[in-house]
């Protein structure tokens, strides 16, 4: 769906912006929801022009299944304080909204100064919520995709690439 090419030019432009946007922080915190973002988030720090803070925080959402569980759990949470610091949240698909949104509440309830986000990728006919990131890297049709951090059951996260799922009955 999305070659290993694409992704890096699109990564590259993103950061380029982010940069611009952050440009006057003093350390920005970079959080990366795990573990789809672990490989958009080495690709984007890289690629930033700033001084970076890396943690990450991970929530529940699918278990094995390709069904959003609208209750979303933290199960583990950030190792450092955001409290009048630059944040940004990076997410690898933002689907019905539901983890993004809850995450941004919790950590909007630390006072971060700004708390901004940016998602590889968007299904924005899936949305349950009104969260909207404010970097995109692609809107997708709703397909089922893997690749590039992103799993099926676990699986092929590894690809390079953005594939869909071709499901057989
Ligand atoms: P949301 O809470 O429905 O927005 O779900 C967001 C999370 O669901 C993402 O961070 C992914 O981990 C997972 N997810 C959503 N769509 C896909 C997909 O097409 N493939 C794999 N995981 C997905
Ligand atoms: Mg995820």
């Amino acid at each position: 769906m999305i070659s290993a090419k694409s992704i890096a030019a699109r990564v590259e432009a993103l950061a380029r912006e982010i940069s611009t946007y952050f440009a006057d922080t003093d350390k920005l915190v970079v959080v990366g929801l795990l573990r789809g973002s672990f490989i958009f988030i080495a690709d984007l720090v890289r690629e930033l022009d700033l001084p970076v803070e890396v943690d990450f925080l991970e929530a529940s959402s699918y278990g094995n299944a390709t069904e959003s569980s609208r209750e979303v759990r933290i199960l583990k949470d950030l190792r450092g304080e955001i409290e009048g610091r630059d944040v940004l949240v990076v997410e690898d698909i933002v689907d019905t909204g539901h983890t993004l949104s809850h995450v941004l509440k919790l950590l909007g309830t630390r006072s971060p100064a700004r708390l901004r986000t940016c998602a590889l990728l968007d299904k924005p006919s899936r949305r349950e919520t009104d969260v909207t990131a404010d970097w995109v890297g692609f809107a997708i049709p709703d397909k089922f995709v893997v690749g590039y951090g992103i799993d099926y059951a676990q699986r092929n996260r590894n690809l390079d690439h953005i594939g869909a799922v071709r499901f057989v009955e």
